[in-house]
């Protein structure tokens, strides 16, 4: 079976990003196709990248980034909740991407995201991002909106639809997730 990581992708205190991470893995875990996995940026408490030597060397002088690089190698695809800042991911997420190169290549990733046009342009750029990381990023994904699937823009009430929308998505990063997985062990 493989292993997809659900990556909580927003550091900020009060973030919505824990809540809507939960949410996904209370859908994923019903599932007997995959594990599941939910893994909080905040627990790895990574400076803004602080490597002398580009990721893609794989020479990591930092216990941080040890840390993190065997965390993220450790999984075959990846889930990311997102939020929207100034249309883009989080600072947070991206600097945690652009940590390591190698643990990514060859792996499926699915996308959630949130915010007022639900955080399409967020996704968007995390796809250009996804390229250089040679990530296979799968079509269907979560537009989650803060009018309508927060309840006074705070409580995470999501629609009923996202449900079969986030099994859709499971179920394409999990086919190019085991697809991908026997390429690497090609
Ligand atoms: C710095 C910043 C920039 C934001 N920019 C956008 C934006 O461009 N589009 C949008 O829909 N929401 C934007 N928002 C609203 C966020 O989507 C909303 O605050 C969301 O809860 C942030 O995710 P988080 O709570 O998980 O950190 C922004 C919020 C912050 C803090």
């Amino acid at each position: 079976m493989i292993k997809v990581a659900i990556v909580i992708g927003s550091t900020r205190p009060g973030r919505k990003a824990e809540v809507v991470a939960r949410w996904v893995h209370g859908i994923a875990a019903r599932r007997t196709d995959a594990d599941f996995e939910l893994v909080d940026l905040q627990a790895f408490d990574l400076p803004l990248l602080d490597e002398p030597m580009p990721p893609m060397m794989g020479q990591y002088s930092k216990p941080h980034t040890r840390a993190w690089s065997a965390k993220v190698a450790s999984f075959d695809a990846y889930v990311f909740v997102t939020p929207e800042y100034n249309h883009g991911t989080s600072g947070a997420l991206k600097n945690a991407i652009d940590y390591l190169y190698r643990e990514w290549n060859n792996k499926a990733a699915g996308f959630v995201a949130y915010g007022s046009a639900g955080g399409v342009r967020a996704v968007e750029q995390l796809r250009l991002v996804m390229g250089e990381l040679m990530v296979a990023d799968v079509r269907a994904q979560l537009a989650l909106s803060l009018f309508t699937d927060f309840e006074n823009f705070t409580t995470f009430k999501p629609a009923p639809n996202h449900e079969k929308a986030v099994s859709t998505m499971l179920d394409q990063v999990i086919a190019w997730g085991g697809a991908l997985k026997t390429l690497r062990s090609a």
